[in-house]
């Protein structure tokens, strides 16, 4: 007997912090199994529940939900010390309801990667940095395609542990030395607490592809999760302003071990206004107090690094490579509330670039630091609209920006969020 698969996507459409966590959260009641598939401890997924804020680095936002399944799947780098942190917090208050099974297939982010981000970052000066994390993700991710990674099931077994991270080692000291100027690290405060992690994260290992692959089949209802958002994506982003994986759609498959015909359906997650944090280009980055306004009303401030997030106004031509990218089929417009009092709401048309109208995304680094963004401007409104339950009871011009949105882009808008709990959302039908 086959059931009617039921695979739902979600994605950030921007440069991350779109709200995931929350419409994560929101639609969580529907799941049985919520998985991430690409980064690690580099997200911060922001979940308010009942008035109580938990945010996620590593772990599925679904975590709160007592019964289900979370998967960090192959595709995650796993920094082991902020698994064990969050997990155990997890349980100290009692909210450890879900059940968890990490992919013995996933990297590990080492210490040694955390010190390289770092020193790499400082390396590259002033002008060139790419203002990462900070959390090891990038060096995990080049060991991991160079074949000198250590997944999860190196850790679990003490004698490939040891014969592996002896050799990975003696290279990774011959950079930190000779390259970098620092001490060698010594092998057993590296292999002891990594014996250790490989001790407490062992009851979480599982065949999480296998998992996956009968849940599917049984029709269970699947989110995957995204981490980060297109625009950071390695291969489709504003490069090398990026992250190190493949963050857009297509990620989803090689992160689990499903394929793209399980999918149902790809939610790309759309904040009202665009946030950047980092170093990279952001065309419709506002530098004038509506900026500073958006940044203040909307808390844009990292949720993993505490960096005030550069602010600015939609941009359609970006948000429209976005849609294409991830074959988007509903859109989940989150702090539509912070535009609020802001006056007319600018958006970006097209771009001018010496003269001439560019009405495509061109994703060219060096371009898209030269154009300048095309505006119209939006009427804006000033009733507060934290406790709309319905699309109808939005002001007028609210509801004239949302449908502005879906026409722009040709994907409706499904889910509207209008304040940070999860009970602040405005489902359509
Ligand atoms: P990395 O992922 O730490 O290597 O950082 C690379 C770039 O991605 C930097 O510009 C980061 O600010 C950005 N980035 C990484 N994770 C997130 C996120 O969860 N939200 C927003 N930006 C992120």
């Amino acid at each position: 007997m086959s059931f009617k698969k039921n695979v739902d996507l979600l994605v950030g459409a921007q440069w991350g912090d779109e709200g995931k966590g929350k419409v994560v959260d929101m639609l969580g009641s529907e799941v049985d199994v919520f998985v991430r598939f690409q980064g690690g401890a580099n997200a911060g997924h922001t979940v308010i529940s009942e008035g109580q804020k938990v945010v996620f680095h590593l772990l599925p936002s679904g975590m709160l939900y007592p019964g289900k399944l979370c998967v960090l799947g192959n595709g995650l780098v796993i920094d082991p010390e902020q698994f064990l942190a969050e997990t155990s917090e997890l349980f100290n208050k009692g909210q450890d309801k879900a059940r968890l099974a990490v992919s013995p297939h996933a990297h590990v982010v080492m210490p040694y990667h955390k010190m390289l981000d770092k020193l790499q970052e400082e390396a590259r000066g002033k002008g060139r940095k790419i203002g990462t994390t900070g959390r090891g993700i990038g060096p995990c991710y080049v060991d991991k395609y160079s074949r000198s990674g250590l997944r999860v099931e190196d850790l679990l077994n003490p004698d490939v542990l040891r014969e592996r991270l002896t050799y990975i080692l003696e290279e990774k000291n011959l950079i930190l030395t000779k390259l970098y100027n620092q001490k060698p690290l010594p092998f057993d405060e590296i292999y002891e607490p990594a014996k250790r992690w490989g001790e407490a994260i062992a009851p979480y290992v599982d065949d999480t592809r296998a998992l996956l692959r009968k849940a599917v089949d049984e029709g269970q209802h699947i989110l995957l999760e995204g981490a980060q958002a297109a625009l950071l994506d390695i291969d489709h982003g504003t490069y090398p302003y990026v992250t190190s994986s493949s963050t857009s759609a297509a990620g989803a498959f090689t992160g689990t071990g499903l394929a793209p015909s399980d999918l149902t359906r790809v939610i790309a997650v759309v904040k009202a206004y665009t946030t950047r944090v980092g170093e990279g280009p952001f065309p419709t980055e506002d530098f004038e107090e509506a900026g500073e306004t958006l940044r203040k009303n909307g808390g844009e401030y990292g949720a993993t690094t505490g960096r005030p997030r550069r602010c600015g106004w939609l941009d359609m031509v970006a948000l429209k490579y976005s849609m294409e990218l991830n074959g988007a089929s509903v859109i989940a417009l989150t702090k539509l509330d912070v535009l609020t009092g802001m006056g007319g709401i600018k958006v970006c048309t097209a771009y001018d670039l010496d003269g001439e109208r560019i009405t495509s995304w061109p994703n060219d680094t060096r371009t898209l630091d030269e154009l300048k963004p095309v505006y119209e401007v939006l009427p804006g409104w000033n009733e507060d609209i934290t406790n709309c339950k319905t699309f109808e009871e939005l002001p007028a011009n609210a509801q004239a920006y949302v449908k502005y949105i879906e026409q722009s882009l040709n994907v409706p808008v499904f889910l509207i969020g209008v304040g940070a709990d999860r009970t602040q959302t405005i489902v359509r039908g």
